[in-house]
């Protein structure tokens, strides 16, 4: 990211600036470019999670029998196959529009690899991620749709959400962010709080994909369940999920009593939207027997989660730039309670 892009005009003789402030791809378009890119590719590892719903959801699991042949004599879908060849066959055909993401994004921070590191090692990972998950995919086709393998093949996918999440928040630091030697923008008392969020979310998303492993939408109508009583599973995974609720009430307790930065504030709201609205889908997908529109929501529901809680942590963990950081204004701008701010005791809560 250029030195300028908090749009003051670079000056006539800088002061030689850190290797991080430095950091390219400098000019304005190649910036759009990557974060343009760090947003799409974000967005089709979530598209991705809900076109392979519809593939479970549509018991189209099956639909290729082989991979990464679709049947024995044919690389693609055959008439024979019908509807169901067609949407597994579709979904695979997805793969190669994550690919010319991925790519393209590592085309884009190719000429910055050196400066921005974080860019290039996220976006190689991402691009590496593809053939492991079309990998997975096919053993998930080759195991009959093992439900342990499914349920791998989608934390694999959140593992995915969580790098590209990383991948745009990383894209979108201004250069005052990469080159600070500041603390954290969450306090000591906040710190640990925002890691159990984290812990708490990866935790209701593992033992959900635990509950579809023993519950109806297996992907075909020949394929085996993991053999746990679905029931007692759905109270195992609301666990954490109760959790999460107190968790996240606790964090935004302690963010707007002590005027924590307007980013983190922003972040957690959106989390908690995401976690009330996914938990409301939960309960009712549980009580109506789980209609596949429900269904498909809660996966969608799970990855903008995923990509939530991403974001609130690493918001969290990112530096404070008092001064530079226009966001930081409302901390400053009269949300600190004068005590508080006059004994610089806010930030350190
Ligand atoms: C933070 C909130 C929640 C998260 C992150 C979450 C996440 C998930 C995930 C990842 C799955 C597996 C999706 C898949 O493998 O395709 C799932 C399944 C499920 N969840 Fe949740 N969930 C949440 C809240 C709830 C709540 C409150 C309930 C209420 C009972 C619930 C009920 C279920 C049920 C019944 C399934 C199995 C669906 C099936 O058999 O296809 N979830 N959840």
């Amino acid at each position: 990211m250029s030195p300028t892009s908090a749009g003051k005009p670079a000056p006539s003789s800088p002061a030689p600036a850190s290797p991080a402030a430095q950091a390219a791809p400098a000019a304005p378009a190649a910036r759009k470019t990557v974060r343009g890119l760090a947003i799409a590719s974000l967005a089709a590892n979530i598209g991705i999670v809900v076109t392979g719903g519809a593939v479970r959801l549509t018991a189209s699991g099956l639909g290729c029998p082989e991979w990464p042949m679709c049947t024995p004599d044919s690389l693609t879908t055959t008439p024979e196959m019908g509807v169901h060849g067609i949407i597994e066959f579709g979904n695979r055909l997805l793969t190669f529009v994550l690919a010319a993401i991925a790519f393209g994004m590592v085309f884009s921070v190719w000429k910055a690899r050196a400066e921005r590191r974080d860019l290039f090692s996220l976006s190689v990972v991402l691009l590496a991620g593809i053939p492991a998950q079309a990998l997975l995919g096919g053993i998930t086709v080759w195991t009959g749709l093992n439900p342990w393998i499914v349920g791998g093949h989608f934390i694999l996918s959140m593992i995915l959400i969580v790098l590209a999440t990383v991948l745009v928040n990383r894209a979108w630091l201004t250069p005052g962010q990469l080159a600070g030697t500041n603390g954290p923008l969450a306090s000591r008392t906040l710190r640990p709080l925002l890691g159990a969020l984290g812990v708490l979310s990866a935790l209701s998303v593992v033992l959900g994909v635990i509950v579809t492993g023993s519950g109806p939408h297996a992907g075909d109508h020949g394929a085996a369940r993991n053999g746990l009583d679905p029931d007692l599973m759905t109270r195992v995974h609301v666990v954490p999920v109760y959790l999460l609720v107190f968790a996240l009430a606790v964090a935004l307790y302690l963010v707007y009593r002590h005027a924590t930065d307007g980013r983190l504030r922003s972040s957690l709201l959106l989390l908690t939207a995401i976690v009330l609205a996914q938990g409301a889908i939960g309960y009712v997908q549980h009580f109506l027997h789980l209609p596949i529109v429900l269904v498909g929501l809660h996966m969608l529901g799970a990855s903008l989660l995923t990509a939530a809680a991403a974001h609130v942590v690493f918001t969290g963990f990112s530096r404070r730039v008092p001064g530079a950081d226009p966001a930081a204004g409302p901390a400053a701008a009269g949300r600190v309670r004068p005590k508080a701010a006059a004994s610089g005791t806010a930030a350190r809560r």
